[in-house]
């Protein structure tokens, strides 16, 4: 099913009200909730960890979809496992072992997600496409919401769209989708738009009906 999923991020919620977010935004149509865990290392940004995934999966129906923006990966999968993620991302550039990262996410029972850095080539994916559930494309670089859409990788998008063929693999996109950037993604072959200022502007926990319109209107 290559129907467009929306999936925000709640990077740009309000970081006092998670739960309460996760739940407008789904309430607000919402097809995934991405969840932006950043360590400080990989990126010059720190977030929250597994304690704050778990504390959110109850008030999440549908999918966590848990992007991992920390290095080293491994010694942190079983906790975001146990946390309740369903799909767990890392970076191909967080370290020598990509292939065995992605063993062991899927091995944890969550499905398998591989991001690639603007700077890196949709060729590192080549190897993995027995490994993955999910390219997970940055058109930013990843720290921070709000950033200017990297528009030179949109054509990562479909290449990677022609190397996956028929395979059940999601192309998501993340960092810079707007109502201007999600079709150029979407005609190059992506299926989840990730977004988290273009959501979560103008609205507010108490106040969450504009998070529906901004959905529909990517
Ligand atoms: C950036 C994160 C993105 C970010 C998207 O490192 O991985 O998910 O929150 O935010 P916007 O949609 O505002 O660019
Ligand atoms: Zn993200």
């Amino acid at each position: 099913d290559r129907s467009i999923k929306i999936a925000p991020s709640i990077l740009s919620a309000d970081f006092a009200n998670f739960g309460a977010e996760c739940a407008a935004i789904e309430a607000q149509g919402c097809d995934w909730v991405h969840v932006d865990v950043m360590d400080g290392h990989f990126v010059p940004n720190i977030t929250f960890g597994p304690a704050t995934c778990a504390a959110i999966r109850p008030h999440i129906r549908g999918v966590m979809d848990v992007h991992l923006m920390i290095a080293p990966v491994d010694p942190y999968i079983e906790a975001f496992a146990r946390a309740g993620a369903d799909i767990i991302t890392a970076h191909a550039e967080a370290g020598p072992h990509i292939h065995r990262t992605l063993q062991a996410i899927r091995g944890a029972g969550a499905k398998a997600g591989l991001a690639l850095n603007p700077g890196t080539p949709a060729a590192m994916a080549a190897p993995l496409l027995d490994m993955v559930d999910l390219v997970c494309v940055m058109t930013v670089n990843p720290g921070f919401g709000g950033q200017k859409f990297i528009h030179s990788q949109v054509e990562k998008v479909a290449e990677l769209r022609a190397m996956i063929g028929d395979r059940d693999i999601h192309i998501e996109i993340d960092g810079g989708v707007d109502p201007e950037t999600a079709p150029l993604v979407a005609a190059a072959g992506a299926d989840v738009l990730v977004a988290g200022s273009a959501v979560f502007k103008g609205g507010s926990v108490h106040d969450p009906a504009p998070y529906g319109a901004n959905i529909r209107a990517i």
